[in-house]
Formats: C-alpha cells, sequence, structure tokens
C-alpha cells in the first residue's frame, strides 16, 4: 500500500491532523500538497497538544520523513516559528523537507489579503487573511517568488524588483495605504533563503526514489473538498485544490501510484467563513453543537458555524474524490442528543436535488430534507472496539457509511491518538 492521501470531506477542520498523526506511525514520508497556513491541524497525542499550521502532522513520528510540496503556499514566519515551537518541544524537525518549486508568502500578500477583504465589504470571504488567495493569483499569473528562488540573492533580487513595483503600486494606488520598503523585505528574505538552505530538496524525486523502494507514502490534505477553487462553493473558497487531484499536482504525483484515498468526515457539519451552508443551524441547536464541540476556529478563533451532517455535500465530496476508505470524527461530540438529523437531499420549491447545485444563487435557497436518528445518551469516549459503541451509534455510523457509498474504517470518539476506532483495516 505505497500512498495513501487523507483528504478534508467537508469545509475543513475535520480532524485531519488527528488522523495523520494516527497513521503515519506507519509511514516513511508524510507530504502536505497544498495550500499553507490558512490550515490549522490539531495533534494530541503523548507528547502533547500540538497546533500546526505548515508543518506536516506526521511529524510526532521519528521514521516519517515531513515534506512540504510544490503546491504549498509557504509563509517563512509561521514555518521557522512552528520549528522553534516543536524543539522546544523536544521534537526535532530534523528530517524535515521543503520543494524548490513550492511558492513563498511574500508581505504584500498578507496586507493585500486584508485590503481586498475589507474593500468588499459585506461580500467578504471571511479569509483567514494570511495571505494565501493573493499569492496564487501570483503563481497563476507568473509573478511568484519560489522557494529555489530564495537560494540565490541575485535571482531573487531580479524576480522581486519588478513585482515589488507592481505591488506598491497596486497598493497605494488602488487602497491607498502605506507601501512597502524593498530594502527591508528583500533582505529579510535573503536571511530566509540562507536559513532555509537545509531544507530544500527536490521534493518530486524524494517520492518517487521513496516508492521505488516501496516505502508508505501519505499525502496530508489541507482545507475540505467544498472548499476546492474549482469544486467547492465558488466563490466561497481557497485558492488551491484540497481535493485528490490537488495532492497529485502539488507533488508531481501520478494519480496511477494512489492506492487509498481517504475521506475525513466531521459527523456533523462546520463551517468558518461566509459561504452557503444548507444545514446551517442558526437556533438553540446550533448553539448546542458549537459549545459540546468547542467549535472554534485553529487558526483565527473565529466561532464556527454548525448544523447536522450535510450527505449531500458530503456524497458529493465522495464521489469527486473517489473515497475508498473513510474516518468519521467527533462522534463523542453527539453524545448528549436525543435525536439527530441527517440531510439526504435539498427541496427549492417542488424541486429535490440530490448533488448540490453549482449556482450559488440555488444552493443558497437549498432547504435540507432530513431524517431522523435516536441518539444514544451515553459517553462513548473510553470505547475501544466498534461493537461496543452503542446501537444507535454503529447504526449512525452506517447510514453515514451507506449515504456516502464508502466503508467507515475508522470512526474517532476523543482527541487523542488512542481515541479512534477501527472499524474495517486501512493500511
Ligand atoms: P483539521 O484542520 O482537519 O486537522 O481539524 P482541526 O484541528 O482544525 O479541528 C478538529 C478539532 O477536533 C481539533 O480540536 C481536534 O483536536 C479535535 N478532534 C479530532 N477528532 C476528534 C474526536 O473524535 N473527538 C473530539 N472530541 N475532538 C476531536
Ligand atoms: P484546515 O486545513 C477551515 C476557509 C476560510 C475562508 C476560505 C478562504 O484547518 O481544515 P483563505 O484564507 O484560504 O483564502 O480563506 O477558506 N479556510 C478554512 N476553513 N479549515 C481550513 O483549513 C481552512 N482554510 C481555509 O475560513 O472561508
Ligand atoms: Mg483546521
Amino acid at each position: 500500500m505505497p500512498v495513501i492521501a487523507i483528504i478534508g470531506a467537508q469545509w475543513g477542520d475535520e480532524g485531519k491532523g488527528k488522523i495523520v498523526d494516527l497513521l503515519a506511525e506507519k509511514a516513511n514520508i508524510v507530504a502536505r500538497f497544498g495550500g499553507g497556513s490558512n490550515a490549522g491541524h490539531t495533534v494530541v497525542n503523548h507528547l502533547g497538544t500540538f497546533k500546526l499550521h505548515l508543518i506536516p502532522s506526521g511529524v510526532f513520528n521519528e521514521q516519517a520523513t515531513c515534506v512540504l510540496g510544490n503546491g504549498l503556499a509557504v509563509d517563512l514566519g509561521v514555518f521557522f516559528e512552528e520549528l522553534d515551537m516543536l524543539k522546544k518541544s523536544g521534537i526535532n524537525g530534523g528530517r524535515l523537507y521543503i520543494s524548490e518549486k513550492a511558492h513563498v508568502i511574500m508581505p504584500y500578500h498578507y496586507i493585500l489579503d486584508g485590503l481586498e477583504e475589507e474593500a468588499k465589504g459585506s461580500k467578504a470571504i471571511g479569509t483567514t487573511r494570511r495571505g494565501i488567495g493573493p499569492m496564487y493569483v501570483d503563481k497563476a499569473a507568473r509573478l511568484g517568488i519560489r522557494v529555489g528562488d530564495l537560494l540565490d540573492k541575485d535571482v531573487l533580487r531580479s524576480r522581486l524588483e519588478p513585482v515589488f513595483k507592481y505591488k506598491n503600486d497596486i497598493i497605494t494606488k488602488v487602497f491607498g495605504a502605506k507601501p512597502l520598503s524593498f530594502d527591508e523585505i528583500y533582505s529579510q528574505y535573503c536571511d530566509y533563503g540562507q536559513r532555509l538552505r537545509p531544507y530544500v530538496r527536490d521534493i518530486n524525486t524524494m517520492i518517487l526514489e521513496a516508492l521505488d523502494r516501496g516505502e508508505l507514502v501519505m499525502l496530508e490534505g489541507a482545507q475540505g473538498a467544498l472548499l476546492d477553487i474549482d469544486h467547492g462553493t465558488y466563490p466561497f473558497v481557497t485558492s488551491s485544490s484540497p481535493m485528490i487531484g490537488g495532492a497529485c499536482t502539488g507533488l508531481g504525483l501520478s494519480p496511477m501510484r494512489v492506492n487509498q484515498v481517504l475521506g475525513v468526515f466531521k459527523a456533523y457539519t462546520t463551517r468558518v467563513g461566509a459561504g452557503p451552508m444548507p444545514t446551517e443551524l442558526l437556533d438553540e441547536m446550533g448553539e448546542k453543537i458549537r459549545e459540546e464541540g468547542h467549535e472554534y476556529g485553529t487558526t483565527t478563533g473565529r466561532p464556527r458555524r454548525c448544523g447536522w451532517f450535510d450527505a449531500v455535500v458530503s456524497r458529493y465530496s465522495a464521489e469527486l474524490n473517489g473515497f475508498n476508505a473513510a474516518a468519521l470524527t467527533r462522534l463523542d461530540i453527539l453524545d448528549k442528543f436525543d435525536s439527530l438529523k441527517i440531510c439526504t437531499s435539498y427541496k427549492v420549491g417542488d424541486v429535490t436535488y440530490s448533488r448540490p447545485p453549482s449556482n450559488l444563487t440555488i444552493l443558497e435557497q437549498c432547504e435540507p430534507v432530513y431524517i431522523e436518528m435516536p441518539g444514544w445518551n451515553r459517553d462513548i469516549t473510553n470505547i475501544k472496539r466498534y461493537e461496543d459503541l452503542p446501537v444507535e451509534a454503529r447504526a449512525y455510523v452506517e447510514k453515514l457509511g451507506e449515504l456516502l457509498g464508502c466503508p467507515m474504517n475508522l470512526v474517532s470518539v476523543g482527541a487523542a491518538r488512542d481515541q479512534t476506532i477501527e472499524a474495517k483495516p486501512i493500511l
């Protein structure tokens, strides 16, 4: 089983970090393939509780080499901060490498992310303001600065100078904000380049060689399928492809090499930022889910919007990614509910939708159609075997598996690595 991809199946924050940390016990390489520090992956294991934005969640497993692929949006301030944080906890990121082709978030990306969001007013996307969108714009416009460019001061100057003038013009003339200093930023990124040198590698080759040796390569998704730039709820999406296709382009890996695509689903639905969310509950029930689940963003601290499990968007995500395995997380958050709802289709007037309409105006009008299932009203956080789960909890998991059309291999009943039930074998 040489390649397994762990993909966020909803709107992000499904618990990918936890699942990667658990499965990385067997991996030789753990690779992030896209996004940047807009991600916030929480890992709880015998070493402590960690919130990672950039460094792969496999970093706690000594045998795993962690890599950042060419698809990443790399914020070097966050990268070095995270390395320091891990070192202080006695975890040394010794076998951590970064692709020379990965793009770098520059200070003007941060500034533009904020200015563009402000300018949108009530139409703002609610980005994490980590510079992600503006960086991917530059990548597509062929104005990006890549990790490899930082290693040579002359190359960096020749790449940065023309872009810098253009960005300062936008910042000052379009938005009326203060210009940035070229000398300061050039010098800071030259320094970053020198610090980064030992980490820079040809990641594509590294992965291909690992596969030749028959090693296990794990691909760590960030964000979620419904935030995909093409297939998500556009324009309320991120600027990369968090799906399996993005994993292949973000690492230079053929789809033919991927053996298992594991979707991570939360047992209900959450979303941070703006955009349609048909099962959002704006009532006491939504509040109860948020409080039971402490649903506040890992990266921004914003309250997450909460609602019942939406099997319409989730099945769409399973179909588009071709999930042949799944993990269901946070089942324990539903421990104190008398009954649970699952949305199985949408209605707009007399029209029924079994897949999410791509027209945003229609999606915004969709009313969820629910089935109801009994809750279990019991603490399940210490359960280790699938057959020991309450019958109502098993029925809920099995119903979701049936609606999604993929096996539910893992059921997570707490944040810690060992609070995971293997219902069906994975690797
Ligand atoms: P990610 O971005 O997909 O890695 O998810 P986040 O880390 O942003 O959010 C998931 C949150 O749920 C984190 O606080 C995890 O520690 C926590 N978590 C993951 N699985 C479970 C679970 O099964 N039960 C509970 N109670 N918490 C979980
Ligand atoms: P993880 O990996 C949840 C959301 C933002 C916003 C939209 C665009 O932790 O699951 P961006 O900063 O990417 O331009 O913001 O995408 N978003 C996430 N939501 N989890 C994430 O990552 C997210 N990354 C981006 O809230 O709605
Ligand atoms: Mg997160």
